[in-house]
């Protein structure tokens, strides 16, 4: 272990008098990914101090950056004291969600790669605030970070003032687990010198300026992820088309025999389909350069059909946890936990030919995707680093259920409502009912094959009918694209009335 803690080192105080070093209007970056090394009991005092505060009439509310979604201790907590006016660059809570739908908060979604850059050239602001979580801290400011690093590193350095939760949970043999690189800004930015997943370039600790250290927290709180929807028989054929898709691309040569790293997205749906590559005995093991990795993966790891994974989050449930946290031995020669501008790099991504496995929405019939936007409007998460990978990746392909709300809304549609990935960063998409290869083709030939191979057969027609006009390289009525999908009357492009129910 690297650090004899001591109290004498850094001002060791509650949670409550470190949440009264915070005022109205401050920005606070919170440190982890996800739920996973995400801050646990600061952010709870800081929305009681703001419901306080909002009962004897005052204002309180803090800008809020964070590396992705946080745990519900932060977002969820501090958006039920309506204590967050501004937030950055993605979130995963219900409660925020309404808030930024209802013009209760400012919202910029963000590619999760953009965040640190945007850090550091001063374009979000000064950081009154850094709180992160560690499992260890040196008097002379070196920092064993937990289960996930997202911006800390940054933030960290950027911050006028630190606050540290020392969380017990996490043990200290996790030291080794973490790899701390940061770029310098443009122009000095080198090469990032990541060659192969398993690839270290960094250092295992992180160094922090201890005079910035204003108050350390105790906790032994594990992250505590939002529980994953059991595999259902959809995502287990999209995980069957995608296990196929990739072998017979193989087959063909354009995956060597070695195979590429996989990257897969957040969500139900992604963690099924993963659960069955990491079982299907027909696909040969394979690396992980992702962002973040779900339950699945790590039956994966242990069952040996994933040889290394590299990620900056482990977004994982208390159970799985546990096992990683009990079998670091083994852990240490198979993972990495990387900073999210490492992670997420456009250059590692591209160098590293990762096949990119990502969620939609809705997809049209020309490629484009729409990840974030239910009807164009309604935000439902953000796009965090689907764009990253899906535009830089060697093979990209985007997975959904062809249908949405028990088949009351087709996931393929005539034209988005609203486009977080075009049609020049997308690749393949695959639904239960198949996979539609997109690259090379035209505007027309797209549009037919993504009808043929991913559509539901019910919408089969209604969508067959859009390609009827003519009229350009894009050949759609953009008018009758929205009007007749019920933009006009419900904002819905999805309430598509196609169906006889
Ligand atoms: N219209 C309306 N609602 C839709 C919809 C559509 N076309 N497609 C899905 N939904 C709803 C689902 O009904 C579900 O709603 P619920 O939470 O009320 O049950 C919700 O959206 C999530 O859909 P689900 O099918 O369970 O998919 P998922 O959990 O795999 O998430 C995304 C899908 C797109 C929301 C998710 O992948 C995402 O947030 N992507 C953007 C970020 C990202 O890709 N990061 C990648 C790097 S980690």
């Amino acid at each position: 272990m690297l650090v004899n803690f001591s109290t004498h080192d850094f001002p060791e105080v509650s949670a409550e008098e470190a949440a009264s070093f915070i005022e109205n209007g401050q920005t606070v970056a919170v440190g982890g990914f996800t739920a996973a090394g995400s801050v646990k009991l600061v952010t709870r005092s800081l929305a009681e101090r703001a419901l306080e505060m909002h009962r004897n009439g005052q204002e309180f509310r803090v800008r809020l950056l964070a590396s992705a979604s946080t745990d519900a201790a932060v977002d969820e907590v501090l958006a039920a004291a309506e204590a967050i006016s501004y937030r950055v660059p993605y979130q995963g809570s219900r409660l925020l969600r309404q808030q930024i739908n209802q013009h209760c908060v400012e919202f910029a979604d963000m590619h999760l790669s953009h965040m640190v850059p945007l850090l550091k050239s001063g374009a979000l602001g000064p950081i009154d605030f850094a709180i992160f979580e560690a499992a260890a801290i040196s008097s002379d400011g070196r920092v064993l970070l937990t289960s996930g690093i997202g911006a800390i590193p940054t933030i960290a350095r950027m911050a006028r003032r630190i606050i540290v939760e020392l969380n017990a949970y996490h043990p200290p043999d996790l030291e080794g687990l973490h790899d701390i690189y940061e770029l310098d800004p443009p122009p000095r930015t080198r090469e990032v010198p990541i060659y192969r997943t398993s690839d270290r370039i960094g250092s295992t600790l992180m160094q922090i300026d201890p005079a910035r250290v204003v108050a350390v927290v105790r906790t032994d709180i594990p992250d505590n992820p939002p529980p994953l929807q059991p595999m259902d028989d959809i995502s287990r054929k999209i995980g069957e088309n995608i296990a196929q898709f990739l072998l017979s691309e193989r087959l063909a040569g354009r995956i060597p025999e070695k195979f590429l790293p996989l990257q897969a997205g957040v969500g139900n749906v992604s963690n099924a389909l993963m659960g069955t590559l990491c079982t299907d005995s027909a696909f040969p093991p394979f690396d992980m350069y992702s962002e973040l990795l779900q339950d699945t993966i790590f039956d994966g790891i242990e069952c040996g059909r994933v040889r290394f994974a590299s990620s900056s989050g482990l977004a994982v449930s208390p159970a799985i946890l546990r096992r990683i946290y009990d079998h670091l031995d083994e852990y240490h020669k198979k993972l990495v936990l990387r900073p999210m501008e490492i992670s997420n790099h456009p250059e590692v991504i591209r160098r590293l030919g990762v096949i990119g496995i990502n969620g939609a929405l809705e997809v049209d019939l020309w490629g484009n995707v729409n990840s974030t936007h239910v009807s164009g409007t309604q935000l439902v998460n953000g796009i965090g680093g689907s764009g990253d990978f899906s535009r830089n990746c060697a093979i990209s392909i985007f997975a959904t259920p062809s249908t949405a709300k028990n088949g009351k809304i087709s996931c393929i549609v005539p034209m988005c409502s609203h486009i977080d990935h075009t049609e020049h960063d997308t690749q393949i998409f695959v639904t239960e009912y198949g996979v539609a290869d997109l690259r090379g083709l035209c505007p027309s030939r797209r549009a037919k094959t993504i009808i043929e191979k991913c559509a539901h057969p019910d919408y089969r027609p209604l969508l067959y009918d859009f390609l009827k006009y003519d009229k350009g390289h894009i050949p759609i009525d953009i008018q009758r694209a929205f009007s007749c999908c019920g933009l006009k009357e419900s904002t819905s492009l999805n309430t598509i009335p196609c169906r006889s129910d």
